[in-house]
């Protein structure tokens, strides 16, 4: 028997909690802080347990004593979670709050790419906004404006079209941020972005199946950027030969970057990237999965992730072969927006403005077992066994199938029989694909298989 704690609570952190306890029947796994209106067998919510607060971690150990605990938010890890907790003796999968610098600060990020050969867009970091619209008038091409730090709602890059954009996106900024303005300029880049996951053991990796999220809050991919509305998975175009151009130009000069670094790196990185036509470009790294993304991508892994996990603590994970199931998967978050479209003075909904939680989710039973699951998000429990919404993104739901057309229309199917007031979501998540057939790394789909990501 195993005993994990697993340190988030989003739709990822549960997408990690039930990758346990599918592949391992002897895994239980205690979530904190978790999700406390989440009932499935062997995953223990322990709302004691504080993002903000390793000794609440500490703190719980003492008494529940386990194996090993993986840290896989990005608010934990950043202040040290995972060196506080092997501080005192645990054994911790998760980056060192060092090393997830390098998403908690897009310059550490940009910099790490530049000094190890990550190719990465062209930038420059200011801290004074007169210098950076100096900067950004002056450039001959087109740039994205990033705060430097780790925003809520994943609203911290605004992609400009024009030098015009970029001045009121850092006059923004500037007015948010007063004397703590601190800002990345780098060159706007085009082509299709991909999500890249592996897991890291501080020596090696083990390649995941790569993912495609649709951050753009409106349909149509219009509207700013948030933490994401949805991902399919695996990307549609994530050909065998893709995936050894991300292996050589982006995974493996990494893992050197961090071992010259003497980063202490543990459990999963997340690079986002974009696919131009003179090549990979690294957007960011990521020191933890995605979200949406996990819910897409994790649900397809069929080896035992325990033992994957003991592997990275023993740091032998690259001998381990990824067993998928080769199947598309289509994630949809259901968010909370506006409760009173015809009301002007209603809250604008989430990541545009003030929403009101506390919303009673619904969902009517299926007449039949489908290809479906739901990952909860920002939900808590409410009175009388009911669940109601407690944050932006509250639920994610992700379609199975053999093709994206079936994955979208299973995805799409459990959406409609679920509601709470305000419920908003994207409708065309991966619409655009498809009719693609998908280049499929895996062999046939729906046969469990040794994905390509093994080494
Ligand atoms: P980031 O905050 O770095 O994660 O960026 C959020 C999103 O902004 C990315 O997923 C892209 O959609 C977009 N973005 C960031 N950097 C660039 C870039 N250099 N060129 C084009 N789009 C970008
Ligand atoms: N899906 C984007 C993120 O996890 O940052």
């Amino acid at each position: 028997m195993t005993d994990v704690l697993v340190v988030d609570g989003t739709g990822r952190g549960h997408a990690i909690c039930d990758l346990f306890v599918r592949t391992d029947p002897d895994t239980t796994v205690y979530y904190g802080p978790g999700c406390d209106a989440l009932t499935a067998e062997r995953i223990v919510p322990v709302p004691s347990v504080r993002l903000d607060a390793p000794e609440s971690a500490l703190a719980f150990l003492a008494d529940h004593p386990v194996d090993f605990v993986f840290v896989s938010n990005i608010d934990a890890l950043s202040i040290g979670y995972a060196d506080v907790l092997a501080a005192h003796g645990h054994r911790v999968i998760g980056p060192s709050q060092e090393a997830a610098r390098l998403e908690a600060s897009k310059e550490r990020g940009k910099r790490f790419c530049d000094d190890h050969g990550l190719p990465t867009a062209r930038y420059a970091a200011f801290t004074d906004p007169a210098a950076a619209r100096a900067h950004v008038r002056a450039l001959p091409y087109a740039c994205v404006v990033k705060t430097d730090g780790l925003t809520p709602d994943g609203d911290g890059s605004v992609v400009c079209d024009t030098a015009a954009e970029a001045e009121v996106a850092l006059d923004a900024f500037a007015a948010a941020q007063g004397e703590a303005f601190q800002v990345v300029v780098e060159e706007r880049l085009y082509g299709r972005e991909i999500s890249v996951f592996a897991l890291l053991d501080g020596e090696d990796y083990l390649l995941f199946p790569t993912a495609l999220d649709f951050k753009r809050t409106l349909e149509r991919d219009a509207g700013k950027n948030c933490d994401g509305m949805g991902s399919i998975a695996p990307h549609p175009q994530a050909s065998p030969l893709l995936m050894e151009e991300i292996r050589r130009t982006l995974v493996d000069p990494l893992v050197r970057g961090l071992r010259a670094e003497r980063l202490t790196y543990s459990g999963f990185v997340y690079i986002g990237a974009m696919i131009t036509s003179t090549g990979l470009r690294v957007i960011e790294i990521n020191t933890r999965f995605g979200d949406s993304e996990a819910e897409a991508v994790l649900p397809g892994v069929h080896s035992n992730f325990t033992r994957l996990c003991r592997a990275v603590l023993d740091q032998d994970v690259a001998s381990h072969p990824l067993v998928t199931d080769g199947l598309v998967r289509c994630s949809v978050a259901l968010t909370q927006g506006c409760l009173d479209l015809a009301d002007p003075a209603t809250a604008p909904g989430w990541p545009f403005g003030a929403f009101e939680t506390g919303q009673p989710v619904t969902e009517h039973t299926a007449d039949a077992p489908d290809a479906s699951q739901v990952f909860y998000a920002n939900v808590r429990a409410g009175e009388g066994g009911s669940t109601v919404s407690s944050g932006g993104r509250v639920l994610h739901v992700v379609g199975t199938g053999i093709t994206l057309a079936d994955a979208r229309s299973a995805a799409y199917a459990r959406v409609g029989r679920i509601s709470f007031p305000g419920m908003r979501y994207r409708s065309d998540i991966g619409a655009v694909f498809e009719t693609a057939p998908a280049p499929d790394a895996t062999g046939a789909r729906g046969e469990l298989a040794v994905a390509d990501s093994g080494r």
